[in-house]
C-alpha cells in the first residue's frame, strides 16, 4: 500500500463537483486518509508548483489555484500515484481517455479539476505540505 496526494482544484469546488469526484475516487478503491478545505495563498500555490516556475503557464496557474477553495486529499491504494494518475487522465481533458475524471468533468487544460502527485517521493512531500501525520486516520 502507498499514498498519494490529490487536490480538488478551485474549479471543482466552484462547480459543486466535490461529491461527484470524491465518489469516483472511492469507487476506484482509494481509501481516504485525510481531507480538508483550504484557500491557498499566492506564496503557497507558487511553492507547491515551483517545478513549473519557468513555464509560460505558471503565473496563470498560481492565479487559478488561489481563485477559490481547494480540497487536498490523502489517498491510499496499491501503486497509489500511478493508479490515481490513470483515474484522472491526461492534463488536457481533450487528450484524457474516456471514463477518466478530467475527461468527464474538466473544461480546459488549466481548469482540469484535480491534481495528482507524479511520483512516490513527490507524494510524500506534497502530503507533508498539507497534513501532519496525526491528521491522517486509518479506521480499518
Ligand atoms: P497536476 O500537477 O495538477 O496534477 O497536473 P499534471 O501533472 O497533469 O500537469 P503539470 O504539467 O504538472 O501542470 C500542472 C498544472 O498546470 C496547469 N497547466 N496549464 N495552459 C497550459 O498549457 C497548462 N499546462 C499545465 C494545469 O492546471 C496542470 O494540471
Ligand atoms: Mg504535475
Amino acid at each position: 500500500m502507498n499514498r498519494t496526494l490529490a487536490i480538488l482544484k478551485p474549479d471543482c469546488v466552484k462547480r459543486n463537483l466535490v461529491g461527484d469526484v470524491v465518489a469516483r475516487i472511492q469507487k476506484a478503491g482509494f481509501k481516504i486518509l485525510g481531507m480538508k478545505m483550504v484557500r491557498l495563498t499566492r506564496e503557497a500555490a507558487g511553492e507547491f508548483y515551483a517545478v513549473h516556475r519557468d513555464r509560460p503557464f505558471y503565473a496563470d496557474l498560481v492565479i487559478f489555484m488561489t481563485s477559490g477553495a481547494c480540497v487536498p486529499l490523502v489517498l491510499e491504494k496499491e501503486n497509489a500515484f500511478e493508479e490515481f494518475r490513470k483515474l484522472i487522465g491526461a492534463t488536457d481533458p481533450k487528450e484524457a481517455l474516456a471514463g477518466t475524471i478530467r475527461r468527464d468533468f474538466a473544461e480546459s487544460k488549466q481548469e482540469n479539476i484535480v491534481h495528482g502527485s507524479d511520483s512516490p517521493e513527490n507524494a510524500e512531500r506534497e502530503i507533508a505540505y498539507f497534513f501532519s501525520e496525526r491528521e491522517l486516520v486509518d479506521l480499518r
